[in-house]
């Protein structure tokens, strides 16, 4: 009796073997889960960065380490990413990519996931801290939690040069004013604080002086970047000289503002956007934009999943990962 029951214990450890070990003698395959949080999907670049996340996640396949991607879309509601943290820790994903719908909202988020003891690569949002510091304490205390973004700062900087660039300095009427206006992303983020105050400063830094006919935000978007320079040509037409935009798909809705309203880009006016789109870096090459910012989408995404990944096999991370931007105006393309 009791060398049957050895036997049928053997067999039943062989069977278990056999069951979760490959064919080939392999071992056991891992499969993480992990959640990637979006801020919108309706978002020309963010569209980008999804996808490469996904695409680099799979290119980086093994036969033993599989990744189960879970995508959401937060809608730009925060009640709605809310929810989709709660259920992706309820699914307890072994490591989770967030960008964030509000980075004022950043702490309530951070803290669950950091209670479920998931770690946490925040992107493309940088929440900053209080009092001017920068540094994020619910980014600096954490060992698991880190951002992967790029200095909006610089965007701001090289959209400045561009137009500093310009043999009249964007001052195209030449009465020693730059006269412009300021299409702006959704203001709750640096992105769209820093590149409205760097693009400007560039400019005054080097001794331009300024006029600001006209600043509101089109938050990314680009039929309400189309209707805001619309309504700004409406209100000062010839006046404006410089039409500076947070991102480039705002700045495909000011193209199309201009070309209604019979302007011509590099003759009677000049266009900034940020992204390089490919749509845009056309623009640029063909002269029918100024010039814009490359927001490197694949060296962000690359960033984010390789430190994802560190954090799945328990290695340690910094708190912090920036990615240059690349100034794009016609000279990038000689
Ligand atoms: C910026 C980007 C914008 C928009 C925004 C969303 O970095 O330039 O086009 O995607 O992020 O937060």
């Amino acid at each position: 009796m009791k060398k049957l029951l050895t036997f049928v214990l053997a067999l039943m450890m062989i069977f278990s073997m056999t069951a979760c070990t490959k064919p080939n003698g392999g071992d056991e395959v891992k499969t993480y889960k992990v959640g990637v949080a979006i801020y919108r999907y309706n978002d020309n670049f963010m569209t980008l960065y999804r996808e490469e996340i996904k695409n680099y996640f799979k290119s980086l396949e093994t036969d033993k380490v599989k990744y189960e991607l879970s995508f959401v879309d937060g809608k730009d509601s925060m009640d709605e990413q809310s929810n989709q943290i709660d259920t992706f820790i309820a699914q307890k994903m072994d490591v989770i990519i967030l960008n964030l719908v509000q980075t004022s909202s950043a702490e309530v988020l951070i803290d669950k996931i950091v209670a479920a003891d998931i770690p946490l690569v925040l992107i493309n949002r940088e929440p900053l801290g209080d009092d001017g510091d920068e540094s994020y304490e619910g980014i600096l205390n954490n060992p698991k939690v880190c951002y992967v973004g790029a200095d909006a700062r610089q965007s701001g900087t090289y959209q400045g040069e561009i137009v500093l660039a310009l043999e009249d300095k964007g001052d195209i009427n030449g009465d020693g004013v730059v006269n412009y206006i300021m299409i702006m992303g959704d203001v709750e983020n640096v992105d769209a604080q820093y590149r409205t105050e760097y693009s400007i400063k560039a400019l005054v830094d080097a001794g331009v002086k300024v006029n600001c006919l006209y600043q509101d935000t089109a938050i990314w978007d680009q039929t309400k970047g189309q209707e805001l320079v619309a309504n700004a040509l409406a209100q000062f037409g010839d006046q404006i000289e410089v039409v500076f935009c947070n991102n480039d798909g705002m700045a495909l809705g000011a193209a199309q503002a201009l070309r209604d309203a019979g302007r011509t880009v590099g003759v009677d006016v000049y266009l900034l956007g940020v992204d390089a789109l490919d749509e845009c870096q056309e623009m640029v090459k063909e002269g029918t934009m100024t010039g814009t910012v490359l927001n490197d989408h694949i060296g962000q995404s690359h960033t984010a999943v390789d430190v994802a990944i560190k954090l799945l096999n328990g290695e340690a991370i910094e708190n912090y990962y920036w990615v240059d931007y690349v100034k794009v105006d016609k000279a990038y393309f000689n």
